[in-house]
């Protein structure tokens, strides 16, 4: 990865995006990773004003108001040096419409350090619901497990903490449903968009391990 890489990952709920953002950061030490799930969720346990407002949108798989987003992740790309053209970094969740994406080139536009490759994963989305009921997380690092997938090892404990896994409230099947509906209207528009930004790629396999090589390839070239 010789030039700076400035990346986002794209996908339905639980095709993968925080899965394969994890072995993107252990293999490219130097990306920083911004995932708009783990921030909001961030705030939830800290009971922030912001946090208040969004834990009703993830219970309910509603998306939290653009505006709060913009203005939540352009904080996190600012805390993190994020804004100068030498930037690497991975946004996992964010943008998630056509008015964030378009926000968002704005920001970067003006700081001369905008995204270069878009990545949508493209799993079947047959499978993503099994995915969705094994998986686990450790709510205050966001690492993730999966019951079958990849388990921790000991059973519910994080691996690196010991403290308790937990099932993230959005993670059921009425929920996952409205997530997955609402996805799938939003990315018409903020594909179209990316396309014609001549930024956008899409990599497709059942399962990260297929997956994730090929993303790592379109960084490298
Ligand atoms: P967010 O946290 O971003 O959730 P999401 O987009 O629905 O995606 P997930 O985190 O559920 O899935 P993932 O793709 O990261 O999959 P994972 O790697 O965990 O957002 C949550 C909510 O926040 C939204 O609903 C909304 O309310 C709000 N929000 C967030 N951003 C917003 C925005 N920009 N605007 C407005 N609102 C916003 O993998 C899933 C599971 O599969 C894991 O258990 C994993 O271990 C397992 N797994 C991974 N790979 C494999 C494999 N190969 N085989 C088997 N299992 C696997
Ligand atoms: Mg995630």
């Amino acid at each position: 990865m010789l030039k700076p890489t400035r990346l986002l990952l794209l996908g339905a709920p639980g095709s993968g995006k925080g899965t394969i953002s994890r072995k993107l950061l252990n293999r490219f030490p130097q990306l920083k990773s911004i995932s708009s799930g783990d921030v909001l969720r961030s705030h939830i346990l800290r009971g922030t004003k912001i946090g208040v407002e969004a834990e009703k949108c993830l219970k309910t798989g509603t998306l939290v108001p653009d505006s709060t987003m913009v203005s939540l992740i352009s904080e996190q790309l600012r805390d993190l040096d994020g804004l100068s053209s030498k930037a690497n970094w991975l946004l996992d969740g964010f943008p998630r419409t056509f008015s964030q994406a378009q926000k968002l080139t704005e920001i970067l536009d003006k700081n001369q350090c905008n995204l270069n490759v878009v990545v949508e994963l493209n799993v079947d989305q047959n499978i993503i619901l099994h995915r969705i009921e094994s998986r686990y997380v450790h709510l205050p690092s966001g690492r993730i497990y999966s019951l079958d997938y990849n388990p921790p090892k000991v059973p519910f404990k994080d691996d690196i903490t010991g403290e308790d896994l937990v099932k993230r409230e959005d993670d059921n099947a009425a929920v996952f449903k409205k997530r997955l509906d609402k996805y799938n209207e939003e990315i018409v528009p903020l594909r179209e968009y990316y396309q014609k930004l001549g930024i956008w790629h899409e990599v497709a396999g059942i399962t990260s391990d297929i997956i994730y090589p090929k993303v790592e390839k379109l960084l490298l070239t």
